[in-house]
């Protein structure tokens, strides 16, 4: 008798929980799809004309974006008073009425990016201006001018971060930002900004983040926002970059110039921290070695900085660039896509700490290695596509480019490094020679030292593990020249009769390598089969654009996942050797570009099952004359090759054999009927008057 309480009790339990989940249910989707979590009411893209009013009153944050709200009216917001994000991205606003943020005092992140706000500005600027406590704004896409900008920033003091971007703002001047004393982050990427005056910036002491980039700026002369860290203004029309001269300490730590006109290598702050500087694709170059001057004065740049009616000429020495900038902290340098045709002696040695230094397609010629140049902590150099004929190391440098683990020197005129470079960088994990016109060094006993100067050795070089050499005329590779080496990836493509028709040359590393590319060095298979059997770990195997003909042999190869044979001159499916050692591992099999028979693919069908053909579409055999996509053959291979041999032999013989008897018997009868000479019967019958 206790029990039913207890019963009862429970019972009423499991009926409000399942209640209230019912209602929770109820709630979300009563209201116009908005979804409820967590104070978030999720009302996106769901075609309203207007705030839905029946969100719960709690609510902090409202996301309406893509709805067509058009007005923001007074009484829109008026029952969210605890709102503190709004998101109305994209509701095509046009309007925003004076009144309505009135009640919305906890406020600080409103984001109303790709409306059109720039319509009514003036009542958009009032609604703001109530906004006591906003932090974060979004005004980026409204097609704002300057003076727009202006009116509708102003008092906002308590802003830390604002996003302008997308909208057509042309100038810069001190009243566009006053009074955001908090302001940390600014946004103007994507207007059109050619020009910023002196104390455009003044009013904002903390502003730490400026992204100026995709604008119209022709250059930035007398730089002295010390208080900033980062200062973006890629993609301008930079032809100068000159920050003001004096001792003052910058915080700068990252600055991006890429994508400018820069001549010459930006005149930075004599004290800063910066760390990244990113340069790449201007029109930049040291000149000092180019030119015969006597007179170091001759080359000097004047700019005249004015002020009101205060004019200042600052006097910079073209040659001396760099020798003023404080470079000490500097650990990532993109000098990409410029015109360097040499480093001045001293540039790399101003940077102890880079670790990331990229020249590629620049003009370099020769490169000297010295103590400290390249510092010691490099981890990265790419000098790819330059016209690199030489590298210098200084002679009695034991362990320089210690730190580096990746070496690119592809695209260049490299014959040869020096000797031991490679073999000293400790650290240095992927080397690409590729495309440079090398030979690899022969093994010391099998030649005297000095009879080949410019050549290459990759062995013994412990700790590398990818190499790649495609496109460097290697001719044929010797035994053991990667011997000492643990390289998992490796690309010899494009180096036309490598292999002589056998792996051999690459036993020493087969059971460490997982990639490995021998497209276009043709390999042919007319003696005997290319055998990859020892290649325990090889996962991606490349042969495409060789003069194979038969499938290569793969015997305790388990691990193969992707092989292409494209561009050879299989004629037969490798049906036995796919289902026999493939199977297991392989996802992927490029077989295009093959002249197969059509007769010869039985194997076909198991493997389109296997799903593993990547360019099965694309897959044709011959049938006599004609090319047939592999997908479109009708039916059973074998079928169609009967007959096409009962077409050849059986065809010929069924069509002359009947005629060949019917004329046989004919003549029989003939001969038999009438014994006389046949003319004499056909001259008697037919009674020709006699012409013999
Ligand atoms: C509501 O239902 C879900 C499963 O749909 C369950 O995980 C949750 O615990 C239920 N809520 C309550 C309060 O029982
Ligand atoms: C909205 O409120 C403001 C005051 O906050 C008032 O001046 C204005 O007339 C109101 N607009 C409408 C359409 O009610
Ligand atoms: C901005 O603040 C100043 C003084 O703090 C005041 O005089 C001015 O009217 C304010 N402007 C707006 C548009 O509220
Ligand atoms: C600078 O801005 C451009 C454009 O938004 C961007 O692609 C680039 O990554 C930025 N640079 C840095 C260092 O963030
Ligand atoms: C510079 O001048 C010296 C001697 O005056 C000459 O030998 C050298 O070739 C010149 N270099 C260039 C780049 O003109
Ligand atoms: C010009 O130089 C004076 C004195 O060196 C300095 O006080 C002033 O700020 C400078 N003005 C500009 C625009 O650089
Ligand atoms: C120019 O400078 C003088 C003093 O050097 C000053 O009296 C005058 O007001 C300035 N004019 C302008 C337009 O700033
Ligand atoms: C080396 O540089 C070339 C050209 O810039 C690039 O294609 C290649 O991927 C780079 N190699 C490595 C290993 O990063
Ligand atoms: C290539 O191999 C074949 C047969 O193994 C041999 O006769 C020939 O001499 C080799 N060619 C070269 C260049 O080593
Ligand atoms: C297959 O057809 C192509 C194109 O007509 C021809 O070049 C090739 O020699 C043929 N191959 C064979 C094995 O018949």
């Amino acid at each position: 008798m206790e029990l039913l309480p207890l019963w009862l009790c429970l019972g009423f339990h499991f009926l409000t929980v399942e209640w209230r989940n019912r209602s929770g249910i109820v709630m979300a989707t009563s209201q116009g799809g908005c979804e409820l979590l967590d104070g978030v009411a999720d009302c996106r893209g769901q075609n309203l004309a207007s705030v839905p009013g029946n969100l719960p009153p709690s609510s902090q944050t409202l996301l309406l974006d893509a709805n067509p709200l058009k007005t923001l009216w007074n009484h829109s917001l008026q029952r969210y008073p605890l709102l503190e994000s709004l998101s109305l991205h994209s509701c095509r606003l046009e309007h925003i009425s004076r009144g309505a943020f009135q009640k919305q005092a906890r406020l600080c992140s409103l984001a109303l990016p790709d409306n059109s706000l720039s319509e009514s500005y003036k009542e958009a600027a009032a609604a703001l201006h109530g906004l006591r406590g906003l932090r974060r704004l979004d005004l980026s896409g409204n097609s704002l001018t300057e003076d727009m900008v202006a009116l509708m920033l102003q008092n906002l003091s308590s802003l830390e971060s604002v996003s302008l971007a997308r909208n057509t703002i042309m100038r810069l001047d001190d009243s566009v930002f006053e009074g955001l004393g908090r302001l940390r982050e600014l946004d103007l990427q994507r207007n059109y900004i050619f020009e910023i005056e002196g104390g455009a910036f003044d009013g904002l002491p903390e502003l730490r983040h400026l992204n100026l980039a995709y604008n119209n700026l022709p250059c930035i002369v007398d730089f002295g926002l010390t208080q900033l860290r980062s200062l973006n203004v890629s993609y301008n029309v930079l032809e100068w970059f000159l920050a003001s001269g004096g001792e003052a300490t910058f915080e700068l730590e990252a600055l991006d110039l890429s994508h400018n006109q820069l001549l010459f290598f930006p005149l930075l702050p004599q004290c800063s921290k910066l760390h990244t500087l990113l340069l790449r694709d201007n029109n930049m170059g040291f000149y000092r070695d180019l030119y015969n001057t006597s007179s170091p004065q001759e080359m000097v740049a004047q700019f005249l900085l004015m002020d009101g009616n205060v004019t200042n000429i600052s006097t910079v020495n073209l040659w001396e660039e760099f020798s003023s900038s404080d470079l000490s902290d500097l650990r990532f340098l993109d000098m990409s896509q410029n015109q360097f045709q040499y480093l001045p002696d001293g540039f790399l040695k101003k940077m102890p700490s880079l670790s990331h230094l990229n020249l590629n397609r620049n003009c370099l010629m020769t490169l000297h290695i010295r103590e400290h140049e390249p510092p010691g902590a490099l981890t990265e150099l790419d000098l790819s596509q330059n016209q690199l004929s030489e590298l210098h190391l200084a002679p009695g440098l034991p362990g320089c480019l210690r730190s580096l683990r990746s070496f690119n020197l592809s695209s260049n005129r490299l014959l040869g490094v020096p000797t031991g470079l490679f073999a000293d960088a400790s650290n240095l994990a992927t080397i690409d020679m590729s495309h440079n016109q090398i030979s690899l060094c022969p093994r010391p006993g099998d030649l005297d030292p000095g009879g080949a100067p410019g050549c290459v050795n990759f062995r013994n070089v412990a700790s590398l593990r990818s190499l790649s050499l495609e496109g460097c005329g290697l001719g044929a590779l010797q035994d053991c020249s990667f011997q000492g080496t643990a390289l998992t990836h490796l690309d010899l493509s494009g180096n036309w009769g490598l292999l002589n028709g056998s792996t051999a040359p690459l036993w020493d590393i087969a059971p460490t390598l997982q990639v490995l590319s021998l497209r276009n060095v043709g390999l042919s298979s007319s003696f005997k089969e290319l055998d990859f059997s020892g290649f325990g770990n090889l996962r991606d195997l490349d042969l495409s654009g060789n003069a194979l003909t038969s499938f290569p042999r793969f015997r305790g190869s388990l691990a193969l996942q992707t092989l292409d044979l494209r561009r050879n001159l299989l004629t037969a499916l490798p049906q036995r050797a796919v289902s026999e050692q493939l199977v297991g591992s392989l996802r992927t099999i490029y077989l295009s570009q093959n002249p197969y028979d059509c007769c010869g693919v039985e194997g076909w069908g198991a493997l389109q099952r296997l799903h593993t053909v990547a360019d099965l579409a694309m897959v044709t055999c011959n049938l006599s004359s004609k090319i047939i996509r592999l997908t479109e053959l009708p039916g059973g291979v074998p079928q169609v090759c009967k007959w096409e041999r009962v077409d050849m032999g059986l065809l010929y013989l069924v069509l002359i054999l009947p005629s060949c008897l019917t004329l046989l018997v004919a003549c029989t009868v003939i001969f038999l009927t009438f014994r006389k000479p046949l003319l004499q019967v056909v001259k008697s019958r037919c009674h020709w008057s006699s012409i013999y």
